[in-house]
């Protein structure tokens, strides 16, 4: 089995369009994952899922989709997300954590005569800046042309690390933060992520987000439905992950389910009202290497 720390060897920190300097942590094991949350068996599913992230060319997985444009985020969250991304100012910024190849960025960059897949989406003239996150580099030629046109200040790749290991300092803050099938799918710990996103949110900023295989806020889960994401209480019982969302403080959230899509989905809107935000903890029970990953957690009491 390739260890944790050799699967990232060799990734780099795109580090040139932050304002200060990055240092690239190690990513072993140890760097975030506390000891009593890592029996042996979870320890091997990260190191699976580091595989996964670490594929390339025809070794990476089928399930492992990283090119999505704008159109599929269009189609995959909340429907305020064009509107709000199209009413974005020059200066403000927008952060995609997971961004995989940066296309929904490249296409919301596109010229207005391109045959722009954006169309349908944030069609404006002005552009905010932009910061696709990714574990790893998925930078392609498209995107390196891109960023030479109109500069890494305004379309920033930011690799090398997780949410978690980038300071306040080093990110700032944005308007909007997306996320399709990025960390809030993948992360061993749920809670320190939504906390980390929600403190680099400006208050009065959103979070635009989903995650499948859940049990749905309406209840109109299928009986043959399976759950990626599972949420327990302390007694055992499920626990929606709109219903724990919402016990966070400081923040306006709406969940629309979609029972009818392949997977039960939760489409959520978080918009941060003051900055007082605490997240309910909750801790990892399971994790299963996979696209995404199968995690079952539970609230601390
Ligand atoms: C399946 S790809 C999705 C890419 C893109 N959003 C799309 O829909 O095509 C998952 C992405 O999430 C990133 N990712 C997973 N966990 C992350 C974390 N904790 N912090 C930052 N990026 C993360 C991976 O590196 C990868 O870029």
């Amino acid at each position: 089995m390739r260890s944790v720390k050799s699967s990232v060897k060799g990734w780099k920190t795109a580090g040139t369009c932050l304002t200060v300097l990055i240092i690239l942590r190690a990513l072993g094991p140890g760097a975030a994952w506390p000891q009593e949350l890592a029996p042996p068996r979870i320890d091997e599913e990260i190191a699976k899922q580091e595989k996964i992230y670490g594929s390339r060319g025809a070794d990476v997985p089928g399930g492992y989709v990283t090119g999505r444009g704008l159109s599929d985020y269009a189609e995959l969250l909340p429907t305020g997300f064009c509107d709000a991304l199209g009413k974005l100012g020059s200066s403000d910024r927008w952060l995609d954590i997971g961004a995989g190849d940066g296309q929904a960025i490249l296409d919301y960059y596109a010229l207005e005569d391109d045959a722009a897949p954006a169309e349908k989406c944030a069609r404006s003239l002005i552009k905010a800046r932009v910061f696709a996150m990714s574990i790893e580099d998925r930078r392609t030629d498209q995107w390196r042309q891109q960023a030479a046109i109109f500069g890494e200040d305004r379309l920033c790749y930011l690799t090398g690390k997780r949410l978690r290991d980038y300071s306040p300092q080093e990110l700032g803050k944005f308007q909007i933060i997306t996320d399709v099938y990025g960390g809030f799918s993948y992360t061993e710990d749920l809670s320190q992520f939504l906390a980390k996103v929600l403190s680099l949110l400006e208050t009065g900023g959103v979070f635009y987000t989903m995650v499948q295989g859940v049990h749905l806020e309406d209840g109109k889960n299928k009986p043959d439905d399976w759950y990626q994401t599972e949420l327990l209480d302390a007694a055992g019982r499920d626990v929606k992950v709109c219903s724990w969302l919402k016990k966070t403080t400081c923040v306006q959230v709406t969940c629309d389910s979609k029972s009818e899509w392949d997977s039960p989905t939760e489409v959520i809107n978080m918009r941060k009202v003051c900055s007082d935000t605490a997240v309910p903890r909750v801790k990892l029970l399971e994790y299963q290497a996979g696209n995404p990953p199968g995690r079952r957690f539970q609230l601390e009491p």
